[in-house]
């Protein structure tokens, strides 16, 4: 089999960069280790910058998320009893728009199968070749049976776990990482959310987060130790230690329920440079994690490939690789503003077990002056809405 670009991964990333190429009549082949049904059981984050919007826009599946999806003008931050709200249309103009991640993936899906998109799913042994040479190849196998697929790129879409970063010789990256002492603990429930807009909150006994999917569908996230398993949880315990997180207006007004899910997920900050090599390019997942604070996982996946499918039109439609020669440079340099932000909203507003009376001070000093202060009120607003790509 030939194609123009071959995408490894079958979650947003991969699936994102398919749908645009094809609008442009750009030719890709999806690999996916697991089954559609596996990659759209993953809960994740529902915040959506407004550079992500503008993609699924011009990839032509933002119709049910603009039917569906919730936009929200601002945010709330709690500190004990204290609650103040950072306003998107004031500073920026700007909001984000609260829909699923699965369901973004479900869209895409969707609208790669009404192209009669090319997806494999439940590949194995994916191995990507000669990608230093202007005629890579990748290969796998696919119901006991092995693939070959000539190709011009490659895209590595295939999250932290996967092949492609790997198959950069481990001479010529330099990875960054920090991993953090703590994780969150998730559950859905199908309740109404507590407040319209979700809810930061920084508490004595750690942090907590209120967020929602739909009028009647929540999300909860309560700081727990990285010891901690789910089945520890029941849902009242969970209930009540997320009550004694938020404001107690807040709390007194929650709408508790049985959980549908419940999991835990650990935190980092990881980096690997460079983003390509020869014809293979990384992107999402697959080349930097964010702690989930700032819910810019899927956003920064999304502007990697806004710099790849613009570097690979102007390519196919002019001949000048100067788009893809420049890619991973241009991801980086926004990569590591979005690290920044999810770094510091992290260290904002969680408890870590070696912090000092002072470094508490500092956290309430920093919550205040955020509170208080216009300039910095904004700068959370241009990094929460999405720094311009
Ligand atoms: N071969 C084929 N597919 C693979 C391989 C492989 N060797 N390894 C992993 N995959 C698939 C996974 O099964 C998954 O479906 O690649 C996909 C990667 O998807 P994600 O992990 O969701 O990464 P990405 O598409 O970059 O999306 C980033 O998803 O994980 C969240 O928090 C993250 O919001 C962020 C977003
Ligand atoms: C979520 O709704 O799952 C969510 C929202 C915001 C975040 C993280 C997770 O920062």
């Amino acid at each position: 089999m030939k194609t123009q670009v071959v995408i490894i991964g079958g979650g947003p990333s991969g699936l994102l960069l398919s749908q645009l190429l094809h609008v442009r009549g750009i030719d890709s082949v999806v690999l996916e280790r697991k089954t559609k049904g596996y990659v759209l059981s993953r809960i994740r984050a529902g915040v959506l910058e407004r550079g992500l919007l503008g993609l699924m826009r011009e990839a032509g599946v933002a119709g049910r998320m603009e039917r569906e999806g919730f936009a929200h003008d601002g945010t709330l931050i709690s500190y004990g009893d204290e609650m103040f709200r950072i306003d998107f249309q004031e500073h920026t103009g700007e909001s984000v728009m609260v829909y699923g991640q699965t369901e973004v993936t479900r869209d895409l899906y969707e609208a790669r199968e009404t192209a009669n998109g090319k997806i494999v799913f439940e590949v194995d042994a994916v191995t990507i070749h000669y990608a230093k040479t202007d005629t890579p190849y990748v290969t796998y196998t696919a119901g006991g049976e092995d693939h070959r697929i000539d190709c011009d790129f490659i895209a590595g879409c295939d999250g932290f776990h996967g092949v492609s970063r790997q198959t950069i010789p481990v001479d010529q990256r330099r990875e960054y990482e920090k991993v953090y002492p703590f994780g969150w603990l998730g559950i859905l429930s199908e309740t109404p959310p507590v407040n319209h807009e979700l809810i930061y909150a920084n508490s004595p006994r750690g942090f907590a987060l209120c967020s929602m999917r739909n009028e009647n569908l929540s999300r909860y996230y309560i700081q727990c130790s990285l010891s901690d398993k789910p089945e520890d949880w029941s849902d009242a315990a969970f209930w009540q230690e997320l009550k004694r997180r938020i404001p107690a207006d807040q709390a007194d007004r929650l709408v508790t329920g049985p959980s549908i899910e419940k999991s835990i997920a650990p935190l980092r900050s990881f980096v690997t440079e460079p983003m390509q090599w020869g014809r293979l390019f990384l992107c999402g997942d697959a080349a930097h994690i964010v702690p989930p604070t700032g819910a810019k996982g899927l956003n920064t996946a999304a502007s990697d490939v806004h710099y790849l499918y613009n570097g690979l039109r102007q390519y196919y439609e002019t001949g000048d690789p100067a788009g893809i020669d420049s890619y991973s440079q241009k991801a980086l340099a926004r990569v590591w503003k979005a690290e920044r932000f999810s770094w510091w909203f992290s260290s904002l507003m969680h408890r870590y077990p070696d912090q000092s009376e002072f470094d508490l001070k500092m956290q309430v000093a920093e919550l205040e002056f955020l509170r208080s202060n216009e300039a910095a009120q904004k700068a959370m607003a241009e990094n929460y809405v999405g720094l311009p790509y």
